[in-house]
């Protein structure tokens, strides 16, 4: 029997309720605390044993009857501080907070995992290490502090998801190569000298060196890079003055830089520094830099990209696997790739008619529940390519 095929109607509605349950109950990064409870209560009801690397995340440890490879499966777990404007009965009950990203679904496809596999386990070839893991969307990273904490040791493979709401449902898109960006974080403080607004020639001007550098650094991208070669560079937000008639002493930027490679994202940080404290020193003024490095390029391997994809082709037929144009928006579970081969699929869960075709981080994102199935799916015909014995994975 394929694996696939233990997911029944029963199966479905269990990852709907689940999921549900997790939406109505979202928490912020690094404070998943009844989430990992929750989490942890159902593989103590499956026997699956489990340890938890940090404060909140859950490590469960499915060992097969049979020698083989380990497996990593991962799930983020983290809401985002947003009101939601859903109206739907299972609506987040936190002022404030909101599943999304649609990692409430994550969590529960992983759970579907882990209850299938818990009963299949003498047909399991070594290890299927299911990863909960906390603080997806924030700078501080769950997935570093998980690696850091030993979650992935010992690991041949990582296998991770994101549910896509601009992806349609029925489509798996699994890309090898890079697929979404490495997201570094700048800000800038413009020290000058402030003074009356009548003589700007007694001052240095902040807010004019900040306002200039906003154009400045975009030159950064279409002057400096390749046109074929992706990068993005965004000032987000600009704080200056506080009356009209004022030339205040300081002005404040900050923005995120995002590249597809990791030589062109050190070329962007080393002109970046660069610009800013040369364009501040053209006009007398000085610059404090801090710069801080994000999530690094989300590397699809190659080879294990081609041996899973037969596992997207089995669960939504061959023409529907595509090969989505890499996202410049960035992902934690980049940084699995540092351990070991690794592969990132998005699965789409957008359609018109269950309204969840808004686009992510929106108060009214929600994901089409059919692809918690497919998910479900996915990640079983997945470990069955690697953890059933029948094939060596790629090296
Ligand atoms: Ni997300």
């Amino acid at each position: 029997m394929d694996w696939a095929e233990h997911v029944d109607e029963d199966a479905e509605r269990d990852l709907v309720r689940w999921r549900r349950h997790l939406h109505q109950h979202p928490e912020l990064s690094f404070e998943e605390f009844e989430t990992t409870a929750y989490v942890s209560a159902m593989l103590d009801e499956w026997q699956i044993p489990y340890d938890r690397p940090l404060p909140t995340g859950v490590v469960g440890h499915l060992r097969g009857r049979n020698p083989g490879p380990t497996v990593a499966v991962r799930c983020d777990m983290d809401a985002l501080p947003i009101e939601e404007q859903n109206t739907f009965d299972f609506k987040s009950g936190v002022p404030g907070k909101m599943h999304a990203c649609g990692h409430d679904g994550h969590t529960s496809i992983l759970l579907g995992l882990a209850r299938t596999l818990s009963e299949m386990r003498d047909e399991i070839h070594g290890e299927i290490r299911l990863v909960f893991q906390p603080a997806e969307e924030v700078l501080e990273s769950g997935a570093r502090h998980m690696i850091e904490a030993g979650a992935v040791d010992g690991v041949d493979a990582v296998i991770g998801l994101h549910l896509f709401s601009t992806l349609d449902t029925g489509r798996i898109s699994l890309a090898g190569g890079p697929i979404m960006a490495a997201a570094d974080v700048f800000e800038l403080t413009i020290a000058g000298s402030g003074g009356h607004g009548a003589y700007p020639h007694q001052t240095i001007d902040p807010l004019m060196v900040a306002a200039g550098l906003v154009g400045q650094l975009q030159t950064l991208v279409s002057r400096r890079v390749s046109p074929l070669e992706p990068a993005v560079v965004t000032v987000g937000s600009l704080h200056a003055g506080t009356a009209p008639n004022v030339i205040p002493g300081s002005a404040f930027l900050s923005g995120t830089v995002r590249t597809l490679s990791e030589s062109l994202r050190e070329q962007l940080e080393r002109e970046l520094r660069r610009m800013s404290e040369l364009f501040a020193q053209a006009h007398g003024a000085r610059v404090e830099i801090k710069y801080q490095k994000g999530n690094p390029v989300v590397q699809n391997d190659v080879q294990l990209a081609g041996f899973l994809r037969p596992a997207a082709a089995a669960t939504v037929g061959e023409r529907s696997v595509v090969n989505m144009a890499p996202t410049m928006g960035a992902e934690d579970f980049a940084y699995y790739g540092s351990v070991a081969p690794s592969v990132f699929a998005f699965v789409g869960a957008g359609s018109r008619e269950s309204e969840s075709d808004f686009p992510h981080h929106h108060p009214r994102f929600t994901v089409d529940e059919r692809a918690l199935g497919i998910g479900l799916r996915f990640f079983l015909e997945a470990v069955e390519r690697t953890s059933s014995g029948q094939a060596e994975l790629p090296t």
